[in-house]
């Protein structure tokens, strides 16, 4: 639309003008926010932006392509991708808690980066961080204005409080909706623009239990359905998100062609919202509920039982863990 196009237009104007012939790095999460903050700033500066993507190993199916492929194919944005899943995988090995898995997801982001940024330093000094913080954030954290500092809740993609960066927030002025409008403007991935919320420390809290790549791969697969089929029923504006979490430590008996089997449950966890503070359970309709469920126990090995999370936030939160 035509104010989106000035929206987008004196943003990229205002980047020019703070950046100057300065050089900037911007994390991409896979999320929106970020996305839509890189391409607005890609716009204005070009190669003197460089994006980091680091792959946790913990992203759904599909999303990593998302960035590395589309969102290049896109946007022309110049990105250094780090697979670290094994590196993450280490680090939550035996780790059951979740605000220790959180902890240690943040802390390894944060030193994957910090190897990233040396790395494009030594090309030449960076002075700015891109960050994709939006209005509602700026309101939530008193205004301020000139540091790194996100609440913690949600600091993966969240940085070291010591970076020497001047930052860079082309979104300050504006709510999720209007971002949605630019990243459309600016041709980003339909698939990334309408992305719902998504948690920095990802499958790592929807997995009840220890972390493993097996784990993971059962999470992600059950997770590409609910969310395929849900679409396809042309639910993907009614619900704010629907986690699938995987209770990795619980069994029950199943029964599957002739045999008996003894494997996991996936919890479906749909959920209308405005803002995620307080959430209902969402009315899906059963034939949705069916298929997702049929699609599910014969699509993925090891999980044979689906059940629904039918608790209102409060008093239940919108995660698992
Ligand atoms: P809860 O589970 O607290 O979630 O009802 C509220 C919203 O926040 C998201 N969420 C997180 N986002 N890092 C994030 O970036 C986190 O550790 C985290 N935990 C929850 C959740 O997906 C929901 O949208």
């Amino acid at each position: 639309t035509w104010t989106m196009l000035n929206i987008v237009e004196e943003s990229v104007e205002a980047v020019r003008k703070q950046v100057g012939d300065g050089r900037a790095i911007c994390a991409l999460s896979g999320g929106v926010d970020s996305a839509v903050a890189a391409a607005l700033v890609q716009r204005a500066i070009g190669d003197r932006l460089t994006c980091v993507f680091v792959d946790h190993g913990l992203l759904r199916k599909g999303e990593a392509e998302q960035v590395e492929r589309d969102f290049v194919a896109a946007t022309g944005v110049k990105l250094r991708v780090v697979d670290a899943a094994d590196r993450f995988l280490k680090a939550l090995e035996g780790v059951s808690d979740p605000e220790e898995k959180r902890k240690i997801i943040g802390r390894e982001f944060i030193r994957v980066f910090e190897d990233e940024q040396r790395a494009i330093m030594a090309d030449g000094p960076v002075d700015f961080l891109v960050q994709g913080t939006l209005y509602p954030d700026v309101v939530e954290s008193g205004g301020g204005t000139g540091t790194a500092n996100i609440k913690s809740h949600h600091n993966v993609g969240g940085l070291p409080e010591d970076l020497q960066f001047t930052l860079v927030e082309p979104l300050r002025t504006l709510f999720k909706d209007e971002v949605r409008r630019a990243g459309e403007e600016l041709g980003l991935p339909a698939a990334m623009v309408w992305r719902q919320p998504f948690p920095g420390p990802g499958l790592g809290i929807r997995i009840v239990g220890e972390v493993t790549r097996e784990r993971l791969e059962l999470l992600r697969e059950a997770d590409a359905i609910a969310r395929e089929e849900l679409s396809r029923a042309g639910l993907d504006r009614d619900i704010w998100q629907c986690p699938v979490v995987l209770l990795a430590d619980v069994r029950s008996v199943g029964v599957q062609g002739d045999g008996r089997t003894y494997g996991h449950p996936v919890v479906l966890r749909p959920v209308t919202s405005e803002d995620a503070m307080t959430a209902d359970w969402a009315r899906v309709p059963y034939d949705v509920l069916a298929r997702i469920s049929t699609r599910i126990t014969n699509e993925v090995r090891e999980v044979n039982r689906v059940v629904l999370d039918v608790t209102s936030k409060p008093p239940g939160t919108i995660e698992w863990e």
